[in-house]
């Protein structure tokens, strides 16, 4: 046996978790970086012949060769220990982008989109988010629940221990706030973290203009997000609007946007996905002293719509401009790109080489939803070494410390360091790349996911 609980009697003080003479121990990134861009990514944090231990609160309190560790805390006591020669210790995977609370099946729409038809003309068709919000609203909230805990699980076993999840399936206040009550429990429930979006913008409802959408958005659905918000019933931490040609146009996205900005919420929304909408340019912030993308916007005449709004992450991208990527590199927004999306739409590949060698925070999500149904960092980041040619470091990266980052949560997720979050996973090779290289039948290689010190 290679997992044992302490002794008895050895409960007392110590320490949570000891992970004992690991193959390698992935920090990924090991001084306090909230993100990875450019040289950083060519050498991932990497140490061989290596302990870690995590305190009872749940936090990295050492790691380090596992000699050292050994002498440091030979007199500690330890609820639990592992041993994990031969094995590799890696952060937990966070997940940038999901859509995981909805009712009904759109497997028929898979068909449909085997046989020619694209995601536009089945959307405009009724379909798409359409078909899923007429389910969701029907759907009662336990049900949504039920159904979430289990996509969550199978996350997790997945290695992903914090997740971004997006209403967005209701579209009116109240469905979009049964959403948001799921996903709140789901939260509060644990042991997977989450970071909760509000994507009441993700279509626009029936018998609606864009405008008409965004004015109920910003005059009623936002200030009860305030309410419930200041009564601790719901936390929401972002605000995200699906930008496309014929869902809402920048004018409204730039309204919504703003609006969402002015309560506290981070802007991490869905831009440049099927059309060039120019949504990187206007929604890059501009906390940066680099004056550069600033000169940008006057150029083009677009100041005053640029320096208004400050993105977090915009994700998708697969039509950003090369003034798009620029603008972000810049003001650090990060790209959270999904190559689950356009893999399964056959669509072209965002240019990830371009904006990893222009120096964007690139992260990555699995976008799962009933287009995408992927519920597997790993295999999101073999898609993105394979089809959008990212190297592994710069893959594990992008789904956890520049993952983090986009949900404005690197201080305390996304690297084994001292004082972060004990969230990790151990896989079952000595080669820590194997996470990436292999595709499919993860859930024997991956053989602990631990949050917050916890097995789960
Ligand atoms: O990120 N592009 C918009 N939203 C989702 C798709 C949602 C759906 O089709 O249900 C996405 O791919
Ligand atoms: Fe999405």
């Amino acid at each position: 046996a290679t997992r044992r609980p302490a002794a008895r009697g050895d409960m007392a003080g110590g320490h949570r978790l000891l992970l004992e003479n690991a193959q390698q121990v992935v920090m990924v990134c090991a001084r306090g970086e909230r993100f990875l861009a450019r040289d950083a990514l060519h050498s991932l944090a990497v140490l061989e012949g290596a302990s870690l231990v995590v305190g009872t609160d749940g936090f990295i309190k050492a790691i380090g060769r596992a000699d050292a560790i050994q002498t440091l805390f030979s007199e500690e006591t330890f609820e639990e220990r592992i041993d994990c020669s031969g094995k590799c210790i890696l952060p937990g995977l966070v997940d940038a982008h999901t859509h995981p609370v909805w009712a009904g099946e759109r497997v028929h729409e898979f068909a449909m989109k085997l046989a020619g038809a694209t995601y536009m003309e089945i959307h405009q068709a009724g379909g798409g988010i359409n078909f899923t919000v007429e389910h969701t609203r029907q759907a009662s909230e336990e049900e949504l629940f039920c159904s979430l805990q289990q996509r969550l699980q199978c996350m997790m076993r997945a290695g992903t221990t914090l997740v971004e999840c997006k209403s967005g399936y209701g579209l009116n206040l109240e469905t979009e706030l049964k959403m948001l009550r799921v996903i709140e429990r789901a939260r509060r429930q644990g042991p997977i973290g989450i970071s909760a979006t509000y994507c009441g913008a993700h279509s626009v409802p029936k018998g609606k203009t864009a405008t008409e959408a965004a004015d109920e958005i910003i005059n009623n659905h936002l200030p009860k997000l305030k309410e419930l918000g200041s009564r601790g019933e719901i936390h929401v931490d972002n605000i995200d609007v699906f930008c496309e040609k014929g869902v809402f146009d920048l004018n409204s996205t730039r309204r919504i946007l703003q609006s969402g900005k002015d309560l506290g919420l981070q802007i991490n929304f869905h831009g440049d996905e099927l059309h060039p909408m120019k949504a990187a340019e206007i929604t890059s912030s501009w906390y940066s002293s680099d004056n550069q993308a600033q000169t940008f916007h006057l150029e083009r005449h677009q100041a005053q719509l640029g320096a208004e709004l400050g993105a977090q992450a915009i994700s998708h991208l697969e039509e950003v401009s090369d003034e798009g990527i620029a603008a972000m590199a810049t003001a650090r927004s990060s790209a959270v790109l999904l190559p689950t999306t356009a893999y399964m739409l056959r669509l072209k590949q965002p240019r990830a080489r371009k904006m990893l060698d222009e120096g964007v925070i690139v992260a990555l999500g699995s976008d799962f939803n009933p287009n995408a149904y992927c519920l597997s960092m790993p295999m999101v980041m073999h898609l993105a070494c394979v089809n959008m040619r990212m190297s592994m470091p710069e893959a594990l990266a992008a789904a956890t410390i520049n993952a983090a980052y986009a949900l404005g949560k690197s201080h305390t997720h996304g690297s084994l360091e001292v004082g972060k979050q004990g969230d990790l996973i151990i896989i079952n090779s000595s080669r820590w790349e194997h996470l990436i290289y292999q595709f499919g039948g993860h859930h024997e290689l991956i053989e602990y996911v631990i949050a917050k010190g916890k097995v789960i």
